[in-house]
């Protein structure tokens, strides 16, 4: 895989959407082909389990199976052909919302998520060779920062919720707390955003990042 994989996370409501589109717009101007993509989702199958997750009651096992389930799929048909084609993959969410919404938010067992990150994103694609088990993981996270009191206020009436956007912020607590754990286990993955400026101010800081990591040029 000789593409770059780029995600990006946060608590709902730390307002990551227009900065992909725009990092997308930085590279393209670079002449660099862009796939943007999101979880859960991606592929056809994924976008059935994304609406099961988001709007059907379920236990934690069950969200975290489904998850990883579309994942695998959308590995399969969208990121491994994008980074073997060169593309900059930029991925809205990946592995590290399910630790921080299933582990974190829900409780359910981090062990057992690694677990399941291991077989998903280690085990060979459909047509590759037994050969290199390296995890499939991102070259870089962009992770907006928020405290979940901004956030709940930013996302209040703004549309109507899905089964995450509708929780306690005691819910959001717990999510901020496993991404926070997530970038402490793979410190030099993460781009640490402060999500609490302008959108402009956001923005400077997703481009300087990128840039300083030499992904685009300065
Ligand atoms: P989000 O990415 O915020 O999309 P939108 O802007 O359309 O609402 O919504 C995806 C939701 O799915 C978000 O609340 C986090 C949740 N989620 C999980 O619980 N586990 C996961 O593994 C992923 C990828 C997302």
């Amino acid at each position: 895989m000789s593409g770059l994989f780029i995600s990006f996370e946060g608590i709902d409501g730390a307002g990551k959407s227009t900065h992909i589109d725009a990092l997308a717009q930085a590279f393209r101007a670079q002449g660099r082909a862009v796939t943007l993509t999101r979880e859960p989702g991606g592929t056809p199958l994924a976008e059935r389990l994304r609406q099961m997750v988001l709007n059907d009651p379920m236990d934690a096992m069950t969200e975290a199976l489904l998850v990883f389930a579309a994942r695998r799929d959308h590995l399969q048909h969208v990121i491994a052909p994008a980074l073997a084609r060169g593309d900059v993959l930029l991925c809205d969410r990946f592995t590290d919302a399910t630790f921080a919404y299933q582990g974190g938010g829900r409780g359910f067992d981090w062990q057992i998520l690694s677990t399941l990150e291991q077989w998903v994103q280690g085990t060979p694609l459909a047509g590759e060779t037994a050969e290199p088990l390296r995890l499939v993981q991102p070259d870089l996270t962009i992770w907006f920062d928020l405290a979940p009191t901004i956030a709940a206020r930013r996302l209040a009436g703004a549309r109507v919720p899905d089964k995450f956007e509708s929780q306690p912020l005691a819910f959001f607590e717990k999510v901020a707390d496993g991404y926070a754990q997530r970038q402490a286990a793979d410190p030099g993955r993460f781009a640490r955003i402060d999500a609490d400026q302008t959108p402009a101010a956001v923005w400077a800081d997703v481009d300087r990042a990128v840039r300083a990591r030499g992904l685009l040029p300065c």
